[in-house]
């Protein structure tokens, strides 16, 4: 009901403070928490920016807060901040740095939680799907970036929390995040609220890639346009941007965007180079994902761009292409 939906609101912006004030006024939070996120170079501004915080290593210490400021056990429970198991209960984040996750209009809706402890597992903790949160439909970073991805018409996607955070550091601000999970429509129609147009940044590792190659082809399919930057091997854009500091890093960006044909034709180019039958396999990978294009006009562009690059004929092309409508519809 909105009555309780309205209270895990309330009851989640109470943590996202208790949180920040641990990070800023405690010393385990300064020492551990803070110097955490100075040492990955967010400054002040940057912390203030995205509410983050920090939750002490402890079994109880928030719910014993939450408690004494009258908030329920059961609101908790159903805010996603404590676990209930048999008779025991305990706070669902504790000795970690904190990310809160906003809806559209700003409100905390969940919280990505980072451990500190080397290789701990899992890196990242998530809330659970609340009646408020619901991780399919929200990209992190969306409240802070809106404005921006519509007044610049284009929207960069990234897989991180700390991706998002890093690129408004470097002054770039029209950028979300899917959170490591795999992209869905209901995100890609968010982002197309904004803008028809979508910047892919994942990480440059096999997962970055495979996940890049299935996000690309969902976005053809809602008729959006997408682009894609391949970073360096084992960077990603937190890492890079901080790398290369803002102005070598939007030039790199500037440089490396390309679109869905050229990425593909660039992926297989290698191989292609030294065997027909692998040109031939990147050729219809690319008209794999023209046909999810859901406008034939739009078709028939890529179709001329693949024909100019690849040196093919457009009537190959399209007779390839139309095997595929025809098999697929
Ligand atoms: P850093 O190591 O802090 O730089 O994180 P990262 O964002 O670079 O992590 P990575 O590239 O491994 O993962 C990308 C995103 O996937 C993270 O920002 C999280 O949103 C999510 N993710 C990573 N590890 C986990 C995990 O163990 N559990 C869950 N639920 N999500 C994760
Ligand atoms: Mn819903
Ligand atoms: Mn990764
Ligand atoms: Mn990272
Ligand atoms: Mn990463």
């Amino acid at each position: 009901s909105q009555n309780e939906r309205d209270s895990l609101f309330i009851v989640l912006n109470y943590a996202k403070d208790y949180f920040q004030e641990t990070l800023k006024k405690t010393d385990e939070g300064r020492s551990i928490g803070l110097s955490y996120f100075k040492e990955r170079g967010f400054n002040e501004k940057t912390i203030d920016k995205f509410d983050l915080g920090y939750s002490v290593d402890k079994w109880d210490a928030f719910s014993k807060a939450a408690k004494s400021k009258a908030y329920s056990e059961d609101v908790l429970e159903k805010a996603g901040l404590i676990i209930k198991k048999e008779d025991k209960k305990y706070d669902r984040f504790r000795g970690r740095v904190i990310f809160p996750i906003h809806s559209i209009s700003g409100k905390v809706i969940a919280f990505g939680a980072r451990t500190l402890k080397k290789d701990a597992k899992p890196k990242y903790l998530n809330s659970p799907e609340t009646e408020v949160y619901h991780k399919s439909e929200i990209l992190y970073g969306i409240h802070q970036a809106k404005q921006s991805i519509k007044q610049l018409d284009n929207c960069y996607l990234v897989e991180g929390y700390t991706d998002v955070i890093s690129l408004h550091q470097s002054d770039i601000s029209n950028v979300v995040a899917s959170s490591g999970t795999s992209l869905t429509d209901d995100q890609i129609k968010l982002v197309h609220r904004f803008t028809k147009n979508i910047t892919v940044l994942f990480d440059g590792d096999p997962a970055g890639l495979k996940a890049s190659l299935r996000g690309i082809d969902m976005i053809l399919q809602a008729g959006m346009n997408v682009r894609v930057v391949i970073f360096p091997e084992g960077e990603d854009p937190d890492s890079y941007s901080r790398k290369l500091g803002t102005s070598d890093f939007k030039k790199f960006l500037e440089e490396n965007t390309k679109d869905v044909i050229s990425f593909k034709a660039a992926l297989l180019a290698k191989e292609a180079a030294r065997d027909p039958l692998k040109k031939a396999e990147s050729i219809k990978e690319i008209v794999g994902s023209i046909a999810k294009m859901p406008d034939p006009i739009v078709r028939s562009v890529y179709v001329k761009e693949t024909s100019n690059k690849m040196g093919i004929e457009e009537s190959v092309l399209f007779s390839e292409l139309n095997k595929i409508l025809i098999g697929d519809r």
